[in-house]
């Protein structure tokens, strides 16, 4: 299979939409040339300029794009055009629009709203395929397959529903396993007939739980379809589709097997408040996604795309800071993407995204301040073109399980309002983020031999399987955290049985009886035992969620301060087989997290890619390429900072200068450092 040799640089690309102007193509890629930019990601919107009537098809002008793009010894990443659906088609096969969950078909309108079961629009799907396949799929320019365009959503019509109850009568075999499964006699929901399956029924956690598994293995599915053609005419190039992050609908943990590469669409709304905390909020937020990416496929991710300059569906959105477009691509490649691509090239002159930000503006040229803030990263990647391939190795990994995700969310709690999955996971990625601790993050059932230390934050659903693999990795010398609301319940949404948390008891050495839920502004306090500290001093706020935990084996460290569980164990550590469970009961401060966290760091001497530390909101990551390591310093501060390189000497990778001891860097300063 095909690999691109250097860094891609570009973004999507509609010159479909600019058909009727000459003269512009000519200057976007004389742009294009100017601003080093090699890769353009073509089609992902262009169905009806491609089969403008159902079976009649106009390749011209995506002919000429290629050839110019051969011609300018560009990468072209081609499309298929599934997430916009042209009107013949969605008013002929009504079918192939949504159903929501009130049963009303959508009309006609804007995109991503397709049904992932209707046969007539997997059959329209692979037809265009087949003939982008045909024309292109062996084009000497073509480096990438991006397949439709941000997979997302549900849809509620029969045939989806229909699927949904084979794809359960697989799952379950009789509606006695799923009966049970769901524990349906509450409120005497018992399924009697397949048929009376019906969606969410959002009072039924493992319904809710599988629907949502259901739509991922439907979104699989329909990829395979897609990439159906794909694989037979033009087998050696790779497919990605571009992912968003954290987003909630599909495990991506599933849709990446369907991918050779994953890629994703980072929008971090930098600058919206003008305090130091939004701005390392927002980097921190960005640095978490593109780990889980990378982690997706524990190899480098591509960055397809991100805004060089504005968004316009923030409720603010304001003009990138001076160096900003660069710390934000660099900041990717600090974390292993293979590219810096942009939405989009060309401003489009009409529509939703006519003020969005783009590389050409409307003014055309490349006279423009975003324009030249590109066109100095083009000049620059090019210096860094052995970043490529490079790894980024961790020692660290904290669990972000879409499945544990959702049945804690859809479940009945008496903290509905304070659940907080995203924020609890990104709180345990933060110290790590702030000391330049590379961090891989996986799923529940990912592979944990490569780490020393996992992290479990709010890991609510907790199988059989899962408890035993994490177990099995305390008892081979691994260092495992769990918090609160550890396996509450098992793979279909029922409680554990016999004392939280169940397959985890003994390794964690503790049962946990009960908790507290604090309504907002509600404070608790949690204190360290005395000699017994783990970087824990003084006195640190709990919130939302308190568990009372009864020690079984497990040594208290910390502990609550006041209400009638003063006293009780806040933090424990259980010492099993040859490696050590921890366990923290309650939700407190970041001055807690970062604590507790950066002991272990040093206990279990993790890798800091900037072993004298860090100023505030500066990160260090490390990429790794033939046993060199490469340092990014990115600082997201709105002013200049110092970095202490301890005694190290580095080359800068792009001007090859000589670099040691205190290094300045500018307001949303970045450099790339190869250590000598
Ligand atoms: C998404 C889409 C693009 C574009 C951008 C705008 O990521 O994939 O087509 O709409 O958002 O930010
Ligand atoms: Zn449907």
């Amino acid at each position: 299979m095909k690999t691109p040799k250097a860094l891609l640089y570009g973004g999507d690309y509609n010159p479909d939409q600019w058909l009727a102007y000459p003269g512009v193509i000519d200057t976007d890629f004389k742009l294009f040339e100017q601003a080093h930019i090699n890769t353009i990601s073509l089609g992902i919107f262009s169905w009806a300029s491609l089969e403008p009537e159902e079976g009649r098809y106009d390749f011209g002008w995506m002919d000429a794009i290629f050839a110019r793009a051969q011609r300018q010894g560009m990468n072209v990443i081609l499309a298929t055009p599934s997430g916009g659906k042209p009107n013949w088609l969605a008013l002929k096969y009504p079918e192939v629009r949504r159903v929501n969950p009130e049963g009303v078909r959508d009309p006609q309108k804007a995109r991503h709203n397709h049904c992932l079961t209707s046969p007539v629009y997997r059959q329209k799907v692979r037809a265009i395929n087949e003939q982008l396949a045909r024309r292109y799929g062996n084009h000497p320019s073509l480096a990438l397959w991006h397949i439709s365009n941000e997979y997302g959503g549900y849809c509620y019509c029969d045939l989806c529903l229909g699927a949904f109850q084979d794809w359960l009568k697989a799952k379950y075999g009789t509606l006695d396993a799923l009966n049970e499964a769901y524990w349906c006699r509450f409120w005497s929901h018992t399924y009697t007939a397949w048929d009376q399956i019906r969606f969410i029924d959002s009072g039924v956690g493992g319904l809710v739980l599988d629907w949502k598994r259901f739509m991922t293995a439907q979104c699989c599915d329909f990829i395979r379809n897609e990439v159906e053609p794909i694989r037979r005419l033009s087998p050696e190039t790779p497919v990605t589709t571009n992912l968003m992050g954290t987003f909630p609908d599909y495990d991506y943990w599933q849709i990446a097997k369907e991918l050779d590469v994953v890629c994703w669409d980072a929008y971090p709304v930098w600058h919206s408040e003008e305090t130091a905390a939004h701005e390392s909020n927002a980097a921190l937020n960005a640095a978490f996604r593109h780990d889980l990416t990378r982690t997706l496929k524990r190899k480098p991710f591509l960055l397809m795309e991100s805004t060089p300059s504005q968004i316009n569906w923030a409720p603010v959105s304001p003009l990138l800071r001076p160096g900003m477009l660069r710390l934000a691509g660099l900041q990717a490649m600090a974390h292993g993407a293979d590219s810096v691509c942009y939405f989009q090239l060309r401003k489009s002159r009409g529509s939703c995204e006519q003020f969005h930000g783009a590389v050409i503006d409307h003014v055309g040229n490349g006279e423009t301040r975003v324009f030249k803030e590109v066109a100095s990263l083009g000049a620059s990647l090019e210096k860094l073109g052995n970043v490529v391939g490079s790894a980024t190795p961790s020692k660290v990994a904290v669990i972000f399980d879409w499945e544990a995700r959702w049945i804690f969310e859809s479940a009945a709690l008496p903290m509905n309002q304070e659940k907080h999955y995203v924020d609890t996971v990104l709180a345990h990625y933060k110290p790590f983020w702030e000391a330049g601790v590379s961090v891989d993050v996986i799923n529940a059932s990912a592979d944990l031999a490569p780490y020393d230390l996992v992290i479990a934050p709010l890991l609510f659903m907790v199988s059989e399987e899962t408890g035993a693999r994490l177990s099995a990795f305390v008892q081979r010398g691994g260092t495992l955290v769990t918090t609160y609301g550890i396996a509450a319940v098992n793979e279909t949404g029922l409680a554990t049985l016999g004392g939280v948390p169940g397959p985890l008891r003994k390794t964690l050495g503790v049962w946990i009886e009960e908790f507290d839920a604090l309504p907002e502004p509600s404070r608790r306090h949690v204190v360290a035992e005395a000699g017994k500290a783990h970087g824990l001093s003084g006195s640190y706020e709990a919130r939302h969620i308190l568990e009372i935990v009864h020690p079984e084996g497990a040594e208290t460290l910390a502990v609550y301060g006041d209400d009638f569980y003063a006293g009780q164990p806040a933090l424990t550590l259980n010492r099993f087989g040859k490696g050590r469970a921890y366990h923290i009961a309650s939700r407190n401060d970041d001055r807690f997290t970062g604590d507790f966290l950066r002991f272990l760091t040093g206990e279990l001497n993790l890798p800091c890619a900037v072993a004298s530390g860090l100023p505030r909101n500066v990160s260090a990551q490390v990429r790794v390429q033939n046993g060199r390591n490469l340092l990014f310093l990115l600082n997201f501060n709105g002013e200049p900072v110092e970095v202490d390189l301890g005694g190290k000497k580095y080359t800068d990778a792009e001007t090859q200068e000589a670099v040691a001891g205190k290094l300045s860097l500018a307001a949303y300063g970045s450099r790339v450092l190869a250590e000598a």
